[in-house]
């Protein structure tokens, strides 16, 4: 019970979170999403995003409250999503803590998204092994990361060279006429297909890196479809597209456990949602002595609970709270 309650604040893309925790227990987990607004543009718009998060911030941490049955004053430490993200989308949220932080004279962690995602999976499945291997795979990251310890020490292993894997979903969508944000869509698709029907290509695979690419695979399955147009099948485009993807993702993650003799493979990000990369990464892990961790969907989504429990990492390791000058940075490195 004496242990630390934190509001957590996330907004650097199109989802205002708010997330409470005492210690690692969550006590709220509250989202508005702008998602609708920006559907009709097929892709984020960072000003709509910015708006809504101006709007959404007060109410969504009144309702995150409401939900713990807390008041703003039990609040002991606030942290929020200092970067990566979307510039003006960050500063909202990180103007938002600092008001509640020098309001409430509670300590303010800045904190950086990838690590977020990562400390997320603790709320579900308890402490984190230490150390852990991440592969983040989202609309906006595609990254593998070595995590000694989650509050004091995460290392970039590889990340994307082009598209994000999840950009890569949205993209391929488009070119299928499936809604934005097309990866559910393809997921779904892709059920009723056959991922070895058409050979599409595999960047980087085999490169001896653990970076990644996907925008060739995203033009070979465009100029498939110009090639083949209504004689094509959407299943088997969607699963052969996903086998593609998933391949690559699993292939390369299980690489990086066995070069740094990790034992402990955690996945996140919007995309750990699909069916088909939990079930071969499974597979892979089981296969290789692996122990995977795959937060439930809404934990590897964008949320307010992922900054939150990992500000708890940061107050329980004693790291030194932000400067209340602590500056939004779009391009933060981990
Ligand atoms: O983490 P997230 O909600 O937001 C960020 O991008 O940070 O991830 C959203 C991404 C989108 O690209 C979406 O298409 C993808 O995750 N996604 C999926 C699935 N569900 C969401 N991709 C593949 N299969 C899914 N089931
Ligand atoms: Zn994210």
């Amino acid at each position: 019970a004496d242990q630390p309650i934190v509001l957590g604040i996330e907004t650097s893309c199109d989802e205002t979170g708010i997330g409470i925790v005492r210690g690692h227990t969550l006590l709220a987990d509250t989202i508005a999403s702008s998602m609708e607004e920006h559907a009709r543009f097929g892709g984020v718009v960072p000003e709509v995003a910015s708006r809504a998060h101006l709007d959404a911030m007060i109410p969504t941490v009144e309702s995150a409250l409401a939900k713990a049955g807390l008041r703003v004053t039990d609040i002991d430490a606030i942290a929020v999503t200092a970067g990566p993200g979307l510039a003006g989308a960050l500063l909202v949220g990180v103007a938002a803590a600092k008001a509640y932080a020098l309001g409430l004279g509670v300590p303010l962690y800045g904190v950086n998204h990838l690590a977020a995602h990562v400390a997320v999976d603790q709320l579900e499945h308890g402490p984190l092994p230490k150390p852990c291997l991440a592969m983040l795979v989202s609309g906006g990251h595609s990254s593998l990361l070595l995590v000694p310890d989650v509050a004091k020490e995460v290392i970039s292993l590889g990340s994307t060279v082009d598209d994000a894997a999840g950009e890569a979903f949205d993209k391929v969508a488009r070119v299928l006429g499936l809604p934005f944000p097309g990866g559910p869509h393809i997921d779904r698709a892709a059920r009723d297909g056959s991922g070895t029907a058409i050979a599409f290509p595999r960047g980087k695979a085999d490169d001896g890196t653990l970076d990644f690419s996907f925008s060739g695979l995203k033009t070979a399955v465009a100029r498939y479809v110009e090639k083949n147009g209504g004689s094509l099948s959407l299943p088997d485009v969607a699963a052969s597209f996903q086998e593609a993807v998933v391949d690559v993702l699993t292939r390369k993650a299980l690489a990086a456990c066995a070069k740094h003799d990790v034992h402990d493979l955690l996945i996140g990000g919007g995309v750990a949602a699909n069916s088909r990369l939990r079930a071969l990464a499974q597979e892979r892990c089981d296969a290789a002595g692996v122990r995977l961790r795959v937060p439930r969907p809404g934990l590897c989504t964008d949320n307010g609970a992922m900054v939150a429990a990992l500000g708890a990492n940061l107050l329980e390791a004693g790291v030194a709270p932000s400067q209340l000058t602590i500056p939004a940075d779009s391009s933060l490195p981990i």
